[in-house]
């Protein structure tokens, strides 16, 4: 039997609509209109795709996005000079620098220079804190738009088998930490994990998140799994996932494909998230 579709676009869709009605309310109850800056460095082709939606979608719903393009060849002490411009503006509510960053640039201390309350991509050690906690934070939003997306499925997670391939930052292991806030068993794989396939096919619930195309195939997926693929790899034939989606279709109960799964979830969640730290601000004074 075929695996039903996850449309990650029109879940996608439905959130963007949610939160531009909850923008205007803002909006209409604060008298201010929320904002996200958006940080690219550098020229990256994907990034520039990215970024462009993210701006696109942010005004879409109602907020006004900033945006701040440094050459590549920027020093790392004039983006955290940046990012305290950024921290500082009472206009900015999100702020989100582009990774990945030129190599001269440390990432964490790009990250960490941005004040956890704008944080909208929820990498700062201190939301990263929260979460580990299950305390209320921003959220990164890749894992966020996975778990709306199991919810949308009507996804049981309560006890369930749930395997996350890749324990990165921005994605394995938060949505490890929100599997396991739902309660469900979680078990985290990485390259040096010794079957690969064996433990994947445990899951009732199976992430990949490990940048490598079509890792996992129909020995990966147990019967009637649900497969959330996060993978975004760029090959000559086009973007394919980290899932061999023909042959875990034969298996799996539902599966999201590459594109149009995950992928349009991101910036959804972005959005949601700046809405949350514009409340946030406002509420805090
Ligand atoms: N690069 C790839 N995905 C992301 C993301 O979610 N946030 C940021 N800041 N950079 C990314």
């Amino acid at each position: 039997m075929a695996a039903r579709i996850i449309d990650g676009k029109a879940v996608a869709a439905a959130v963007r609509e949610r939160v531009k009605v909850d923008v205007a309310a803002y909006v209409e109850e604060a008298g201010r209109v929320p904002g996200l800056a958006t940080v690219l460095v550098g020229e990256d082709p994907a990034s520039q795709v990215y970024v462009g939606m993210k701006r696109r979608n942010t005004e879409d719903v109602g907020m006004r996005s900033i945006h701040h393009e440094p050459e590549a060849s920027i020093r790392e002490e004039e983006l955290l000079e940046l990012v305290r411009e950024l921290n500082e503006d009472d206009d900015v509510d999100g702020i989100l620098v582009q990774l990945p960053l030129p190599a001269q640039i440390s990432e964490n201390a790009i990250v960490a220079a941005i004040d956890p309350r704008k944080d909208v991509d929820g990498l700062t050690p201190i939301n990263a804190g929260l979460l580990a906690h299950g305390d209320p934070g921003l959220v990164p939003c890749t894992p966020s738009g996975v778990m709306e997306l199991l919810a949308h499925e009507g996804v049981g997670l309560e006890g369930a088998e749930a395997v996350v391939v890749g324990r990165s930052k921005l994605v394995g292991v938060p949505v490890a930490r929100l599997l396991l806030q739902a309660n469900a068993t979680v078990t985290v794989c990485h390259s040096r994990t010794r079957d690969l396939d064996a433990t994947c096919r445990r899951a009732d619930v199976l992430v990949a998140a490990v940048g490598v195309p079509r890792l996992l195939g129909k020995e990966a997926v147990k019967e009637g799994a649900i497969v959330i693929d996060v993978g975004v790899n760029r090959l000559e034939e086009g973007l394919v996932g980290d899932v061999d989606y023909e042959a875990a279709a034969e298996v799996a109960a539902a599966i999201t494909p590459v594109p149009g799964g995950v992928g349009p979830m991101t910036i959804a969640m972005l959005l949601d998230n700046t809405l949350q730290a514009a409340r946030m601000r406002t509420t805090s004074g």
